[in-house]
């Protein structure tokens, strides 16, 4: 018995070590930070004043840059933090007039050096039974212009912001000793003209391999789909890397693990004589019976398990999440997934959260695209950038479309390279429907320069990935046409989209942006001054703006089946932008959502029409003191068939809804209460109370989730309402909360939604046990961080005059 179990335990062990002969760590905790500086060197830790600069020579290991083990911080008398990534350190700069209006006038950029450049360090340790292992390291996105140094060695840089890099450092290490990875940020240039943050804000990944493994983003997993799907060729291809010093054999094995844990095998393939230093591609295919495909309702995941065998052994193994579905775009018919004609109803996103800038946490991820899902919205384009990759799995697993867009449309290499690592990082992601090779070109979209890069970026795809088709949003070419897989018409009043229809029909098309209207959550009385737009019958300069509302825009695509839907502009809305808004407003009002997530009118005419639910949403809210005896339209957003207003008792009439439109009233402000009544079939089945509220009584807190991971990383997003003493919603309060968190979690950051929010974010003291906000129109948000232990949290919020109250949360 003593010795089964001997050999149990050693066959155990065996494979224990095979399994890690992969490994992948996050690498996102104990890093330091400080500000350089972006025009002064000597002020940027003397780096590049040094007799040999930091570019001089390969190793800089013997000057003393924050780069360099040397380093001796203590003698620049800068305090470095301690941080965690993912981390944007503009969410901490002070707004100022004179900064840059489209990044939301936080003080970053050219005209601020002295926060423009942020340098980190991170002490690591590496085994010395490490030594002879490929290890790499992957940063999925650092805003922006980053250089790379491990030990005082420069790996290298990546300028865009957005574009995920990966390091080879084997050669670097300090093995059964420390190690120092510095990369200095450089944010002093834009590169959108949105807010994008500065620093690390994306995951970075410390990846241990065998010198012959799988080479970064080197799997491509693909099915010929045939309706009715029965059955699928799968096809698997594989570049292996080889890093070592000798030639190598190897086989690759291949194994398609289902979604109920069933394995299926394709062929081995053998390689023979894969030279040092060079890499191979195999491809392997297998029928797959009966698969279960990725859909909206039900996004079924596979994975495909690569292992790489050499004289028997696994050396290397990487996983592959995917999902079978079927796309296509019809010039008559509109979009197709899996045969069945679906209509896109999406949303533009720009990367950014109140509280945590652009350095989202996953969870918040989830949270932001669970909040579109409930307004029936099923897909959503980067604008205007590759995805952060946590991003694009959350797409995956709560089936959502996505139109994954490159930066900049050009074909020089710098570009195409870029493309590539956006193709090849993503391709195996079944969300993802359509490449976009850029946005609204306007030196070339119409011109024939633009005629030929399109033509060109076209094929680049195609041969990057064979299986989807790509695109590129245009602001309306009036002569050239765009070459394009899909045409991406911006905004249906500034491309003759009909004319095209007329003169090519065989374009298959998508509105890749679409105005929602545009104003702030709650707001019915422009405010431009303060920064204020008003949030109904907007349409600042006539019917053609594209600041008037969203109706047109899902009327027109509706009505329209040969287009495949669109894409509204913004799901959410973002900072920067404050178009057509200058200082004090600091974010844009395009949302449908506010900045925080919180719904505003418009999301009800959405979810009346994208979804099954019944809705009966009547606005504006009846809180409007200084306006009694003043005309006021109410308006209905709703999927009933007739609804009936009453105001103070009194019918105003009853009205057919017509499809894909609103019911408005004209009526007379005067506090009280204001009633609709929703019929189906003539009979009533909704009914809808707006009243004039009481002063601010109580508070309400909820938890988009009550359990949280222990692990320092998961969030909570939690919402405070205001109430009045009879429990109604105060649509009009804006009061301080003073927020105090108890237990193993902390308060990353906090939001409301306003559109000149220029107030602190979040707590700077590292703690995070205490904060503030005020709330904007009775609504504010707290983001709480879980901490590594296992617990029972409070978070208790209180405002003067009004009972504190406490929500319990769960770290597991
Ligand atoms: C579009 C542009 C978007 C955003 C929007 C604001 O033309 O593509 O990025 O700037 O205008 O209206």
């Amino acid at each position: 018995m003593k010795k089964f179990l001997l050999i149990a335990w050693f066959l155990i062990s065996i494979s224990c070590v095979i399994a890690s002969a992969a490994e992948r760590t996050l690498f996102d905790d104990g890093w330091q930070f400080a500000f350089g500086n972006a025009s002064d060197p000597a002020k940027d830790f003397g780096c590049g004043t040094e007799y040999f600069n930091y570019l001089t020579k390969a190793s800089s290991i013997h000057n003393e840059g924050p780069y360099s083990p040397k380093f001796d911080a203590a003698k620049w008398g800068v305090e470095w933090k301690d941080i965690d990534l993912p981390h944007d350190w503009v969410v901490d700069l002070p707004f100022a007039k004179e900064a840059s209006h489209s990044h939301g006038y936080k003080t970053v950029g050219y005209k601020y050096p002295e926060t423009s450049v942020g340098w980190y360090r991170k002490i690591f340790f590496i085994p010395e039974s490490d030594f002879g292992k490929h290890i790499s390291l992957q940063f999925d996105g650092v805003f922006r212009n980053s250089q790379v140094w491990v030990n005082g060695f420069y790996l290298g840089g990546e300028p865009s912001g957005y574009t995920t890099q990966v390091y080879d450092i084997s050669e670097y290490l300090n093995y059964g000793g420390e190690n120092v990875v510095a990369v200095r940020v450089d944010a002093t240039l834009e590169e959108g003209w949105f807010y994008e943050g500065a620093g690390i804000y994306r995951h970075v990944w410390l990846d241990k391999a065998d010198p012959l493994h799988v080479a970064p983003f080197g799997t491509f997993v693909y099915a010929d789909m045939e309706y009715p799907y029965d059955n699928i060729k799968v096809t698997v291809e594989t570049t292996v890397d080889n890093k070592g010093l000798d030639n190598a054999d190897y086989q690759v094995r291949n194994t398609l693990v289902a979604p109920d844990g069933k394995e299926y095998a394709f062929p081995v393939s053998e390689e023979k004589g894969v030279m040092a230093k060079s890499d191979r591609k195999s491809v392997v295919s297998m029928n797959l019976e009966n698969p279960k495909l990725w859909d909206l309702d039900s996004p079924n995941l596979y994975k495909v398990r690569t292992d790489i065998l050499r004289d028997g052994k696994v050396v290397d193994t990487k996983e592959t999440k995917t999902g079978f579905r079927d796309v296509k775009f019809d010039a008559d018919e509109g979009f197709f997934l899996n045969g069945r004609n679906v209509k896109i109803k999406g949303v533009n996103m720009h990367q950014d959260h109140p509280g945590v800038g652009a350095a989202i946490p996953d969870a918040l991820q989830a949270y932001r695209l669970k909040e579109l899902k409930k307004y029936g919205v099923n897909a959503y384009r980067s604008s205007h950038n590759p995805m952060t990759p946590a991003m694009i799995e959350a797409c995956d697993s709560l089936g959502i479309l996505v139109m994954e867009e490159n930066r900049l449309t050009g074909v020089n290499d710098e570009h195409i390279r870029q493309l590539r690592r956006m193709i090849e990082r993503d391709r195996n992601h079944p969300s993802i429907i359509l490449w976009s090779i850029g946005n609204e070109e306007w030196g070339t979209e119409w011109n024939d320069f633009g005629r030929r890069i399109s033509e060109s970026m076209r094929e680049y795809c195609h041969r990057i990935d064979p299986t989807r088709p790509m695109s590129m949003a245009t602001s309306g070419g009036p002569t050239v046409v765009v070459p394009v897989d899909v045409a991406g018409y911006n905004y249906v009043v500034q491309n003759p989209i009909e004319e095209h229809r007329k003169n090519y029909p065989q374009r298959k098309a998508v509105g890749s942006e679409e105005t929602t209207g545009c104003g702030a959550r709650g707001i019915y009385y422009d405010d431009h001054a303060n920064g204020y737009m008003k949030a109904i019958n907007r349409a600042p300069s006539g019917p053609d703006s594209i600041y008037n509302a969203i109706e047109r825009g899902w009327k027109f695509y509706d009505e329209r089946p040969w287009l495949g839907g669109l894409f509204y502009w913004t799901g959410f809305d973002y900072r920067g932008e404050s178009n057509p808004m200058v200082f004090p407003a600091t974010n844009s009002q395009f949302g449908i959502l506010d900045y925080c997530g919180f719904p505003k009118d418009e999301a009800y005419y959405l979810k009346s029409w994208w979804t099954d639910q019944p809705v009966l949403h009547i606005f504006p809210h009846w809180n409007l003191k200084g306006h009694e005896g003043e005309e006021v339209d109410v308006w209905a957003y709703s999927n009933m068939d007739e609804v009936e207003l009453f105001v103070n008792g009194k019918s105003q009439g009853r009205q057919a809804m017509p499809k894909n439109g609103h019911l408005s009233w004209k009526t007379i402000y005067q506090p009280g209460k204001i009633k609709a009544v929703g019929y189906k079939n003539g009979k009533k089945a909704m009914e809808t109370v707006v009243e004039t509220t009481g002063a601010p009584a109580c508070l309400e807190l909820t938890a988009d989730r009550d359990a949280i991971k222990a692990d320092g990383k998961d969030v909570s997003v939690i919402t405070v309402t205001v109430l009045d003493k009879k429990g109604r919603f105060v649509p009009d309060a804006n009061i301080d909360l003073s927020i105090k968190v108890e237990g193993p979690v902390k308060i990353l950051g906090v939001g409301n939604g306003n559109p000149t929010f220029q107030a602190k974010e979040r707590p700077t003291d590292g703690e995070g046990k205490t904060f503030s906000v005020k709330t904007f129109n009775g609504l504010a948000q707290i983001l709480l961080q879980s901490e590594k232990t296992e617990g029972e949290c409070k978070v208790i919020v209180s405002s003067e005059g009004i009972p504190q109250q406490t929500l319990l949360i769960q770290t597991k």
